[in-house]
């Protein structure tokens, strides 16, 4: 099913060049934290159309944190830092302090990281608590100081990006925060089309973003409601932006970036039928099976489930069969016994 990327094998090769190399659109797999891990990474960049993989945040404090914790995160990084199709995972940080930032970005580097992403996005009350994440935006000053002091620590050869929102409040300090990530040195910057303030709401403020990218000169990366090829599309029309993320429409549609790619490639493509996202959903249990708990089993096929209910409504007969079991062999039975009723 994994169609190889159309783009040149010296770029694939060199993941620092792949990923800041800017004239090609990019499609990026956007961090999601409990949903988007090594093993959903895995099943969507081999289905294809993905350039690049974020991590979930590894929240940072004051501390180096030790070697495991980025190989819980990133069990890539045994594997070159790439998925097992061949899509590079950068690692994403999330922090306050520039010291411990740099201090853990050079270790992420040095487990073999292509790329650091810094997380000043995350809207979630306990990060902002601390001084992390969203609530950076409203002093783009410290956002400045924590970019800069990660780019001056890690190699040249090392991307250093940020994902941003427009403002937390509102937006107008948009435009000085994007200056800020680019005046530190990011090497690009991904911007999620809504405020703080805003949460997930849709509409995503997708005019914004042009309004970003024209202050920009580093590459900029659209991100927020791309749910679809036409979101795609408009997306595109009103930011002029070219490269982008996607997040829960990536969950939703396991086949998105492929259509996505394959549009651009005057070669559209039908939507995944169920019977193959059904396959995808025993296949993720079952490679589960080895190494986690077989609790999170459950929750995690559940919690997929509810989010294929988007654009399968097959998967919500599936999720009312499953809804009530506990037990992960029930759910696999079940799954399966689904799959051959088909
Ligand atoms: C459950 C969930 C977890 C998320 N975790 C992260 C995260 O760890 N780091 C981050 O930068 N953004 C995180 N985000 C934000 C997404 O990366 C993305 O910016 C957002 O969902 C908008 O894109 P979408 O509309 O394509 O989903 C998370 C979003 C959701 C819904």
């Amino acid at each position: 099913m994994y169609r190889v990327s159309p783009y040149s094998e010296n770029l694939r090769y060199n993941p620092a060049l792949y990923i800041t190399s800017s004239f090609i659109m990019k499609i990026m797999l956007a961090p999601m934290e409990g949903v988007v891990d090594s093993y959903l990474r895995d099943i969507l960049t081999n289905i294809g159309g993905y350039d690049l993989c974020v991590t979930e945040f590894v929240r940072v404090v004051d501390q180096l944190l030790p070697s495991k914790v980025f190989k819980r995160f990133c069990p890539e990084l045994e594997n070159e830092s790439k998925t097992a199709a061949g899509t590079p995972v950068i690692v994403q940080l999330l922090g306050s302090d520039p010291e411990a930032m740099a201090a853990n970005a050079v270790r992420a580097m040095e487990l073999g990281a292509p790329g650091i992403d810094l997380n000043f996005g995350c809207p979630a009350k306990c990060v902002n608590k601390r001084n992390g994440g969203s609530y950076l935006l409203q002093e783009p000053q410290r956002l400045f100081n924590i970019i800069s002091a990660v780019r001056t620590s890690v190699e040249d050869s090392i991307p250093v990006s940020a994902k941003i929102r427009l403002g937390f409040e509102n937006t107008d300090l948009a435009l000085d925060i994007a200056r800020a990530v680019e005046d530190a040195g990011a090497s690009y910057v991904t911007v999620h089309a809504r405020t703080k303030a805003d949460g997930y709401k849709a509409p995503a403020r997708w005019e914004w973003l042009a309004k970003v990218n024209d202050v920009l000169s580093i590459p900029m990366i659209a991100n927020g409601d791309i749910n679809s090829v036409d979101d795609y599309r408009r997306c595109v029309e009103i930011s002029g932006c070219e490269n982008i993320m996607i997040g829960r429409g990536a969950v939703a549609r396991p086949d998105l970036a492929r259509q996505i790619r394959n549009f651009q490639n005057n070669t559209p493509e039908a939507l995944m039928s169920w019977n193959e996202v059904l396959i995808l959903l025993i296949d993720m249990s079952n490679v589960m099976t080895n190494d986690v708990k077989t609790r999170y089993i459950v929750s995690r096929t559940k919690q997929w489930l509810a989010m294929l209910k988007r654009e399968y409504p097959e998967a919500n007969d599936c999720f009312t069969v499953i809804r009530k079991m506990k037990d992960y062999k029930e759910v696999q039975q079940s799954l399966n016994d689904q799959l051959n009723s088909l």
